[in-house]
């Protein structure tokens, strides 16, 4: 049995080890070891994960298995009326048994009022994509970055409720 909860700040260092083992497990394939590095040791730091989840502005959920182990989370917030999810993490030995689509619903939930959710994300992550064209969403702008010596491409969807 699933249950979404907000996350608390002394869960920070369980989220980051979450985040570390899918976000190397999702894009170690595209990204160099360097850009690797840069997201799990300097981007995602315990003191920023923690800012966020004390942030009153962003939505910071998190999804635990019947065990209270932290198997997935979501993170979003809202900008001129508008809904962006900015993370939707998935524990690598938990994906495809409807964990991302009850925090993708808690975050819709979270915002029933709002006409409009977006994301970004990297175009090669089939999985993340599928995921999303299967709940509504789709690719309304394509985006290119550079990070370090990694180029990469981003699609920005959109799911409306109308
Ligand atoms: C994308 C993600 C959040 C989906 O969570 P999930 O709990 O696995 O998804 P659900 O079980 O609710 O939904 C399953 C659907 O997701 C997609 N999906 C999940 N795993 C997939 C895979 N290995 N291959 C292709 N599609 C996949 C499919 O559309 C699938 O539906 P199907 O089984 O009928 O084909 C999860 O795979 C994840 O955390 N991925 C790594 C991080 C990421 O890419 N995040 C999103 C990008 S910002």
């Amino acid at each position: 049995m699933i249950k979404i909860s907000n996350a608390s700040v002394d869960e920070t260092s369980e989220i980051k080890r979450l985040l570390n083992y899918v976000w190397v497990d999702t894009y170690k394939e595209f990204f160099s070891q360097e850009t690797i590095k840069y997201i799990t040791e300097e981007s995602q730091t315990i003191d920023k994960l923690k800012l966020e989840i004390e942030n009153k502005n962003l939505l910071f959920l998190v999804a635990k298995d019947s065990s209270d182990n932290i198997v997935g989370l979501a993170t979003a917030e809202e900008k001129e009326n508008k809904i962006f999810l900015k993370r939707l993490y998935v524990h690598s030995n938990c994906q495809r048994k409807g964990i991302g689509v009850k925090l993708l619903l808690s975050v819709l939930k979270d915002f029933k009022n709002k006409q409009a959710i977006y994301l970004e994300a990297e175009k090669d992550n089939i999985k993340g994509i599928n995921f999303y064209k299967k709940n509504g969403f789709k690719i309304i702008e394509d985006k290119e970055y550079k990070l370090k010596d990694d180029k990469f491409s981003t699609v920005v969807m959109e799911r409306t409720s109308r």
